[in-house]
């Protein structure tokens, strides 16, 4: 019999299906049926920092009283922050599973307090979705050097493993995750999923992209995952983003992720698509002689493949010469 059991960022998992933070993770009762569900640890929705920022700030410009502007800030700020912090508890009282807390932040000083909050109110672990373009006359490093001082100030306040969590827009991504592990980042998930935008060419302006990813992200995900794996000695990495099947669990645990996690998929497909990956993990894992997950883990990493130009370069030209027109 497989047996599914798995450690992500110091947490242990009974299987390596993780509900990636959404709507779909924002209330109890729906924490509670995506545990019953079967999957192994739930990143709660995020805390946003934007979100407070920008009702404080709508809720302040209809007061003329700057007492009443700091009442209204704190008020809606705590009001916030406290439904969040009783979601915790009782997810922590009601599922025996781990509970990951998320907060999506820009900036080093503003939520720190709130990691305090949120570790001591049981959440077993906290994701940082730290969201930033470098759009700006900023320097190269400088999303780099965010990451980094935001996570060397965490450090100093919170004891509960740090995950964070990254986009694909990273020019060194190796060389950053090496230096967040050194810092103390107990995980790292890759990749978030930027909000995606789009033009409408009839009213000429900006709209919403698609706002699920699509099984062609998956590539992207897979490449990185095998070359952080083989390239960090022993990170704890989370496979997200283009996740869409059973196969494509196995192939992140091949390239060498601890755990994955599902949210497209979970809205397309329903709940029950958690059993059938299971189901189908354990039965693969059977055919092919693996009791465990680390029986198999990191098997095709770059570290671990004959020829790991095979995730760098990519071969575009017999790639491509093989096309037929
Ligand atoms: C409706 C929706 C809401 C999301 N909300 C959050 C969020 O609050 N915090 C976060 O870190 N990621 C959020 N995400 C991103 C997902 O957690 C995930 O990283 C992303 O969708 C890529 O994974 P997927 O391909 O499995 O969908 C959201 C995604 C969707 C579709």
């Amino acid at each position: 019999m497989a047996n599914l059991e798995t450690s992500f960022a110091g947490l242990s998992l009974r299987n390596p299906l993780i509900a990636g933070s959404s709507g779909l993770t924002n209330s109890l009762s729906k924490i509670k049926e995506m545990e019953q569900a079967g999957v192994g640890a739930i990143v709660l929705k995020s805390l946003f920092e934007e979100q407070i920022e920008s009702h404080s700030e709508k809720l302040a410009s209809i007061s003329d009283y700057p007492e009443a502007v700091d009442y209204i800030n704190t008020y809606v700020k705590m009001n916030h922050v406290e439904k969040y912090l009783d979601l915790i508890r009782s997810a922590k009282e009601e599922c025996k599973i781990p509970i990951v807390a998320s907060i999506n932040c820009y900036k080093q000083d503003r939520w720190t307090d709130f990691a305090k909050s949120i570790e001591n109110v049981g959440a077993d672990a906290l994701e940082l979705n730290v969201v930033m373009l470098n759009a700006g006359d900023f320097d190269s490093n400088y999303l780099e050097n965010t990451y980094v001082s935001i996570v060397r100030d965490l450090k100093k306040t919170i004891r509960i493993p740090i995950v964070v969590k990254l986009a694909k827009n990273m020019t060194n991504l190796p060389g950053l995750v090496s230096k967040l592990k050194s810092l103390g980042v107990n995980g790292i998930v890759l990749f978030n999923r930027l909000y995606q935008l789009d033009i409408d060419i009839e009213n000429m302006e900006i709209v919403s992209g698609p706002v699920f990813s699509h099984p062609s992200d998956f590539s992207d995900t897979l490449r990185w995952t095998a070359i952080v794996s083989g390239k960090v000695p022993d990170v704890d990495i989370a496979c997200s983003y283009g996740v869409h099947s059973w196969e494509d669990v196995v192939k992140g645990i091949l390239a060498g992720a601890s755990a994955i996690q599902l949210c497209s998929m979970l809205y397309e497909q329903g709940l029950d698509s958690v059993g059938n990956i299971i189901t189908c993990l354990e039965e693969w894992m059977e055919q092919h002689n693996y009791t465990t997950i680390d029986d198999f883990r990191r098997k095709l990493s770059f570290s671990n493949v004959p020829d790991p130009t095979l995730y760098e370069r990519v071969q575009f030209m017999k790639y491509f010469s093989n096309y037929k027109q």
